[in-house]
Order: C-alpha cells, then sequence, then structure tokens
C-alpha cells in the first residue's frame, strides 16, 4: 500500500504496471481518467474476469458476476429490494446485532478495557445482520458457532489465499488440492441452505397464494429479500429461477459482510487516533437520543448525524473497503488528454490510489473529516470519492451499506469510548482491505445515561 501511495506521487492520473514482459495492466487513479471507463457501456468495458472467476462457483451468475442482457434484466428486478420501503424496517434489525455485540463486549470489559481485533467482532455481526435481511433467519450466530457462518468465512478466506498463489490460478490444479476441496465442501454447505430457504419459502408462498403471503409479511413489517427475490418479475412477467434466486442472495451475503465490516473496522481505527472527532460524534449522538428510552437509531435519525457522516465518509477515502476494481476493454477507449487505451489492455481503477492522490486530495495521508462538509464537497468532482464504484455497475447495496454502518457507529460511540492499541497495524490489500495482522483497538464501556 506504501508503494500505491509513492506512486500517486510521482504519476498522478495514469500508469502502467507490468506483469511478467508481456501484460501491462493500466491503472488509473485520477477522476478524468476513470470517467472513460466506468461510464461507458458493458459491451465496452466490461469487468475483468481473472480474479472474479474464482468466485463463480459460489456466487454463479449472481449480479457481481454477470454480464450483457442478464445483468441489464436482473440489476433493474434488483433495484426495488434496496429501496427505502424495504430497508427502513432493516434498522430495527441493525440496532438488535449491533445490540447483542456490545453486550459481549461489555463482558470482555468486565475490568475495565478489552483488547479486541474489530475484524473479527464486527464481521460476524455484519453477517448476522445479513442472514436477518436476507433470509429471516436469526440463529445467534454471534453468540454461538454457526456451519453456515464458518463456511462463508471460510470461502472468504480461501480466495484471499488462492489470489496471492499464481499457481493455482488455473482451476484444474487448484481443486486438486486440499484448499480446493475444502472450496468446494465450503460452496455445497453453502448452496444447501441457500436452497432450503427458497424452497421452504416457495412452498408458503404456493400454499398461501400472494395476497396472504403480503398480508402476513405486513404485520410482521420486514420483506426479507428471499421474498422480494420471489415475486420480482421482468418487463414480460418472467420470474426468477430458484438458481437465479440463490446466486442473488449468495452475491448479498459475499459483497454485504466483508465490504460493511471492513467500513466500520477502520472508521473505529481511525476515531480511536482522532479522540477529539470521536467525541464530538459521540456528543452528536447523546444529543440525537436524548430524551429517548431506549437509545436506539431509527431511519429518521440517519440524516441527523451529519458530523458522524463526515467521519464515516472521510475514513472510506482513507481506507476504502474495496481497494481496486479491473476492466477489460473491448474497444479502443479514449482518454481526456488524446492518449488511447488500446482494445484488449485490462485497467485497473484504483479506488485506494485515486483517493489517495495528492492532485485530488491534499495531504492525502491526513485524517480530515472537513474535507466532507457540503461546501468542500461540492468543489470536488463527484468521481473523486468511488468507495462504492460509481456508473452503472455501482455497488447496488450502497444505502444499506451506509444505513448498516451509521447505525452501528452511532450505537459504538455512545456505549464505548475507543482507544488505539500499541501496535500500528500494516494495511494489507486482501479481497477488502485488511492487515497483516488483525486490526486491534481497546474499548473502555461507557455509561450511556444522561452526561
Ligand atoms: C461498505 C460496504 C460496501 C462497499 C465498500 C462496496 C463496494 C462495492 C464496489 C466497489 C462494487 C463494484 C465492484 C466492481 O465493479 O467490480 C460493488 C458492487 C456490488 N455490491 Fe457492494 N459494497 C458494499 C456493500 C454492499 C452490500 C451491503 C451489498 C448487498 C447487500 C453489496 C452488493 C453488491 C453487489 C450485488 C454488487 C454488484 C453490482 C452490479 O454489478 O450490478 N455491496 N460494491
Amino acid at each position: 500500500m506504501q508503494l500505491v501511495e509513492d506512486l500517486g506521487y510521482h504519476f498522478r492520473d495514469v500508469h502502467t504496471w507490468w506483469i511478467g514482459p508481456v501484460c501491462p495492466v493500466l491503472r488509473l487513479v485520477h477522476p478524468k481518467f476513470v470517467a472513460p471507463l466506468l461510464q461507458a457501456p458493458g459491451t465496452i468495458a466490461p469487468k475483468d474476469t481473472t480474479f472474479y472467476g474464482f468466485l463463480k462457483p459460489w456466487l454463479g451468475d449472481g449480479l457481481l458476476l454477470s454480464a450483457g442482457d442478464k445483468w441489464k434484466c436482473h440489476r433493474r428486478m434488483l433495484t426495488p429490494a434496496f429501496h427505502f420501503n424495504i430497508l427502513k424496517p432493516y434498522v430495527q434489525i441493525f440496532n438488535k446485532s449491533a445490540g447483542i455485540m456490545h453486550a459481549k463486549w461489555q463482558r470482555l470489559a468486565s475490568e475495565g478495557s478489552a483488547r479486541l481485533e474489530m475484524f473479527e467482532h464486527i464481521s460476524l455481526m455484519t453477517l448476522d445482520n445479513l442472514q436477518k435481511c436476507v433470509f429471516s433467519f436469526d440463529n445467534n450466530c454471534q453468540e454461538n458457532p454457526s456451519e453456515y457462518i464458518a463456511a462463508i468465512l471460510e470461502l472468504s478466506a480461501l480466495l484471499s489465499k488462492r489470489h496471492q498463489q499464481i499457481f493455482l490460478y488455473m482451476d484444474f490444479l487448484y481443486y486438486l488440492t486440499p484448499d480446493g476441496r475444502r472450496f468446494r465442501r465450503a460452496c455445497d454447505l453453502v448452496h444447501a441452505f441457500t436452497d432450503a430457504v427458497i424452497q421452504e419459502r416457495r412452498r408458503t408462498l404456493t400454499s398461501q397464494g400472494v395476497d396472504e403471503f403480503l398480508k402476513a409479511k405486513a404485520k410482521a413489517k420486514t420483506l426479507d429479500f428471499i421474498d422480494v427475490l420471489l415475486m420480482s418479475k421482468d418487463e414480460n412477467g418472467k420470474e426468477l429461477s430458484d438458481e437465479d434466486i440463490r446466486a442473488e442472495a449468495d452475491t448479498f451475503m459475499f459483497g454485504g459482510h466483508d465490504t460493511t465490516a471492513c467500513g466500520l473496522s477502520w472508521v473505529l481505527y481511525n476515531l480511536a487516533r482522532h479522540p477529539e472527532y470521536q467525541e464530538c460524534c459521540r456528543q452528536e449522538v447523546r444529543e440525537l437520543l436524548r430524551d429517548r428510552e431506549p437509545k436506539e437509531i431509527e431511519w429518521e435519525d440517519l440524516a441527523q448525524l451529519p458530523f458522524l457522516t463526515m467521519c464515516l465518509k472521510e475514513s472510506l477515502r482513507l481506507h476504502p473497503p474495496v481497494p481496486a476494481i479491473s476492466r477489460c476493454c473491448r474497444q479502443d477507449v479514449a482518454l481526456p488528454d488524446g492518449r488511447v487505451i488500446p482494445k484488449g489492455n485490462i485497467c485497473t481503477i484504483s479506488i485506494f490510489g485515486l483517493h489517495h492522490n495528492p492532485s485530488v486530495w491534499p495531504d492525502p495521508e491526513v485524517y480530515d473529516p472537513f474535507r466532507f462538509n457540503p461546501e468542500n464537497s461540492q468543489k470536488r468532482s463527484p468521481l473523486a470519492f468511488i468507495p462504492f464504484s460509481a456508473g452503472s455497475r455501482n455497488c447496488i447495496g450502497q444505502t444499506f451499506a451506509m444505513t448498516e454502518m451509521k447505525v452501528v457507529l452511532a450505537l459504538t460511540l455512545l456505549r464505548f469510548r475507543v482507544l488505539p492499541d500499541d501496535t500500528e497495524p500494516r494495511r494489507k490489500p486482501e479481497l477488502v482491505l485488511r492487515t497483516e495482522s488483525g486490526l486491534w483497538l481497546r474499548v473502555e464501556p461507557l455509561s450511556t445515561g444522561p452526561q
């Protein structure tokens, strides 16, 4: 990551990395230069499939991996699943899962404070949230070990490991290794879980009929993603197949857990290193919840936390959970300075490089939430800050993720003081931006009463 930062100082817009003597990869780190790729239609600059191919056995043809007409049709069908009417009731789920994690932290900090590895604790909580929002499944996975959750964590770890072993990029070799066999076993387990939920829900839907089904759901006030996927139809009235629904549900579980856990872990790290900003956020939350019992965040509160939102965005800039995405040019693509990316070239849009580019962000290594006040935000290109990518293939889950992160961050700061650990973490890009040996912080319980 140090090298990527340094590159930004020397080559500010675009540069080439050679993989061996024959494979040039173009790295773009400026809003003006990423625009032609992010705004190009999928037929001109589709996703590069080298790495994403490893995910195929797990995620099938879900939104992240599909292309062409299938992607277009599914993206249209799935967009309503992230409408705020669907997301609104999830806020209660986020409050509850955060509460379970915090109760655990309280126990661990019974002697005054606890030293915790953030990714480990927060990933379990984000997986708990996703299980509840995608499947309406609650198995107390933050307290009791779950085979399904263990399989997802194993799949993610195996993917990161394979990414770094170039000799195992060939499928036939990989699946002969113990890791490859483990990957297959974990995939089977995850698929069996998703299939069982879909079958059960289809049976209920068939026996009750759509109207009764919706009435029952309206009473419970929550439609989970499986419900929405089961009922969605394309413009010709065609429903999604069970295989399609499984692919989309598995994609949400993959796309939504590590990324959000990473965003939350790093914002706690940044606020631990900047106690003055941490205290400002805490005062904002205390003020908002002053006369309220129980102290829970509601959907309407999310717009009332401007400083906390600025701190979160600045953390997503400095530590973007997805450090880079890639595209493959199927046609020549013209850059704004007249140069042309030749057809066939693989391009990396370095989100990390762009967020650390000194010609876009002065003093890029400094954590300064005021970069995101309304006045400063207005002065920048909308493509200067792209943690969720941009253009037609941007993150469909970004409102879900921002909502979850704001709820959990607000409650965490209300209940705990977060302090840095003695050792500085070394950043490490895996599937998401992690660290070499965990992200350790200390937490101290606070009284949540009036102060
Ligand atoms: C902080 C949290 C998150 C970050 C930083 C993030 C980031 C991203 C990025 C950069 C992409 C573009 C990938 C590419 O072009 O190859 C993406 C796509 C996607 N994300 Fe997220 N994501 C987050 C949370 C979520 C959540 C919570 C969900 C679902 C519940 C989700 C589902 C997806 C899906 C399905 C796509 C593919 C969209 C498409 O190609 O149409 N993400 N995300």
